[in-house]
């Protein structure tokens, strides 16, 4: 029963573009058949498309033929329909439509491909499982929302290409087969066929070639740019991500974030009639520790971290006291407002801590009508109880919880407390953004599991100056040109300064564990390039798809990507990955290596 289009069937609009305004126009629209409403004597036809939904409308006055066809359509057939529009009769206005003053009385109908039922209802906010909708995933993409979606992430990027372009940014591209790096997360491998047992690495970032592109003189780089990493997923973290991607000659760090604050505020007053007219906050590394235990501080509540060490160092309670003596700390935070929660809620704080590695989390509970219960008072004096009470400005109402542990586990489970418990307490309002600028990074992070210091950012980033004479006695202290672009608890962006000199990158190397001949193998290129005139450089990278899901306020990295991956890599859709045929494994010179599973 499927019609082929002619060279007449021209569309003259999308569906949700109509209006009163062009009541007696004659157009032509197309698109799926969202549901079809069969009266008797009337027939409804609500026709989608990307712009949203139009009603066609058949009745008395309708060709019978016409009729008859409108009679058996099905949801999600698509259709061409021609007529006039004209409004709606009294009482069948619908208010919640754009298009709900008007329809289409229809003179020239087509059925352009019909359609078996869709596996799930093709309507905004469905609760149908993920794994369906991945499996379908061009069906749950024409759901209005994930429509929005997409088209917002395309218009986003639009906005950052006109932004980059205007500030004299070239979008120049860089290779996806690349020399794998071993910093960093694990590359995905591309096995060479015309170099048997060679492989090419999928680019995790086009860190490297960004920076010869302002050795190569091009000043200002630009690329929303692909990037693979072999690394566990999580709700904003994709195998397969795009990254608006720049690189700034002859700039200092503030040079760069200048730039890129510029940026975000075009965007949100473009995008979302947000006017950020203030500078954003620049806080340390070390004080976004200390004061939020997070170096992607959520910073649109309270809650701080506050360091009771001293109070504590030489009480009884060899909890606390222990936890000091050892090197580590003991901190709380005082959750306002957090009395209300009851015995269970707390003992699920306690049971989330632990996950943090935290053994245990103690409390102090002051409801309102001035009860007091706590799980560690009776082990304090009196004195010290009211010093912790003192310094936590604690009050009626109030909740106090405090971990004792190594300073980490300290400050990474207080850190993930304060944002759980204003996610309880309903404190996160997804569409309050505050964005701040976290600087000063460590250079360098110790692994004791490895016995080794790895770079924080990657091996590129440049010393501050004034921390370069610590670079061999004491690496840990060495601060680092670096700067990340924090929204609301995440992490949206990350950059620095480069090294340009090529002494120091060696030397950089050689802090890492390179010895001279590694260095060469592995980055000789890069040292060889700096041998020839190098301008300070320095850029940054935001996450294009965490930037897009925050700013729709989507939790899931996935709802703002067409075909994205799951939980273990897989992509539900087509099924990948897969076996590959023998013959090209042949050819590639590869065997597999069979495994218990
Ligand atoms: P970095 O590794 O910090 O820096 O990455 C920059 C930003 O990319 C996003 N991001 C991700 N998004 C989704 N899924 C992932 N697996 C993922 N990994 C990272 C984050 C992050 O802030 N070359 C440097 C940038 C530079 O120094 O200029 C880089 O890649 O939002």
């Amino acid at each position: 029963m499927a019609e082929l289009l002619t060279i007449n069937d021209k569309r003259t609009c999308y569906c949700a573009e109509l209006s009163a305004s062009d009541i007696g126009k004659h157009v032509c629209v197309m698109g799926w058949a969202q549901k079809q409403r069969d009266l008797g004597s009337l027939i409804f036809i609500d026709l989608r498309d990307r712009s949203g939904i139009v009603q066609l409308a058949f009745d008395d006055a309708t060709d019978r033929a016409i009729f008859d066809t409108a009679f058996g359509v099905r949801a999600e057939y698509v259709l061409c329909a021609k007529g006039v529009v004209r409004a709606r009769g009294e009482g069948a206005v619908n208010r919640n439509l754009p298009t709900g003053e008007i329809e289409i009385a229809v003179d020239e109908f087509k059925v352009i491909s019909s359609a078996a039922t869709p596996p799930f209802e093709i309507v905004e906010n469905s609760n149908v499982n993920s794994e369906l909708r991945l499996k379908h995933r061009y069906l749950d993409l024409r759901r209005p929302d994930m429509q929005r979606n997409i088209m917002a992430r395309s218009r986003i990027g639009k906005i950052a290409r006109d932004y980059y372009a205007e500030n004299g940014f070239l979008d120049i591209e860089t290779p996806n087969l690349c020399k794998p790096t071993p910093e960093g997360a694990r590359d995905y491998l591309v096995p060479s066929r015309v170099h048997k047992g060679m492989f090419y690495a999928l680019p995790q970032s086009p860190q490297l070639y960004k920076q010869l592109l302002m050795v190569s003189g091009f000043d200002r780089y630009f690329q929303i740019a692909r990037c693979f990493r072999d690394e566990d997923l999580r709700a904003d973290r994709q195998p397969e991500f795009t990254q608006i991607d720049t690189e700034m000659s002859f700039v200092m760090a503030d040079d760069v974030m200048r730039m890129h604050e510029g940026f975000l505020k075009r965007l949100f007053r473009e995008y979302m009639g947000i006017d950020m007219k203030e500078d954003f906050i620049r806080m340390p590394y070390a004080e976004a520790m200390e004061r939020f235990g997070s170096d992607k501080p959520d910073i649109r509540f309270g809650f701080e971290l506050v360091n009771l060490s001293d109070l504590v160092a030489n009480t009884e309670f060899k909890v606390f006291a222990g936890a000091v003596a050892a090197g580590g700390s003991v901190r709380a935070i005082n959750v306002k407002g957090g009395a209300k929660f009851s015995r269970k809620e707390i003992d699920s704080l306690v049971e989330f801590v632990k996950s943090y590695r935290a053994r245990g989390l103690a409390w102090l509970k002051w409801a309102e009508t001035g009860d007091i219960s706590s799980s560690y008072a009776k082990f304090l004096s009196e004195a010290e109880n009211e010093a912790i009470k003192e310094r936590m400005g604690a009050e009626k109402g109030d909740l106090i919880l405090i971990v004792a542990d190594k300073n980490k586990v300290v400050f990474d489970s207080l850190g993930a407390l304060r944002c759980e418990c204003a996610k309880r307490m309903g404190l996160l309002d997804p569409m309050d953004f505050k964005f701040l600028w976290v600087t000063e990074f460590p250079l360098l992070e110790y692994s004791e599991e490895d016995g080794r210091f790895y770079a924080m950012h990657h091996p590129f980033t440049a010393p501050m100056d004034e921390d370069l004479p610590y670079l061999d006695s004491d690496p840990g202290r060495v601060r680092a040109k670096a700067y990340d672009i924090v929204l609301n608890g995440t992490e949206l962006g990350g950059g620095s300064i480069r090294i340009h000199d090529p002494a120091v990158q060696s030397h950089m190397f050689a802090t890492l564990g390179m010895s001279e001949e590694e260095a060469q193998e592995k980055f000789g290129y890069l040292l060889d390039a700096f041998r020839y005139g190098v301008p300070p450089h320095g850029g940054l990278a935001f996450g294009f798809d965490r930037l897009v899901t925050l700013m729709l306020g989507l939790e899931d990295i996935r709802d703002v990507i067409a075909f994205p991956k799951v939980q273990n890599a897989s992509e539900l859709m087509t099924r990948c990955p897969s076996a590959p045929d023998p013959n090209a494994l042949g050819e590639l010179g590869i065997a597999i290596v069979a495994t218990e599973e």
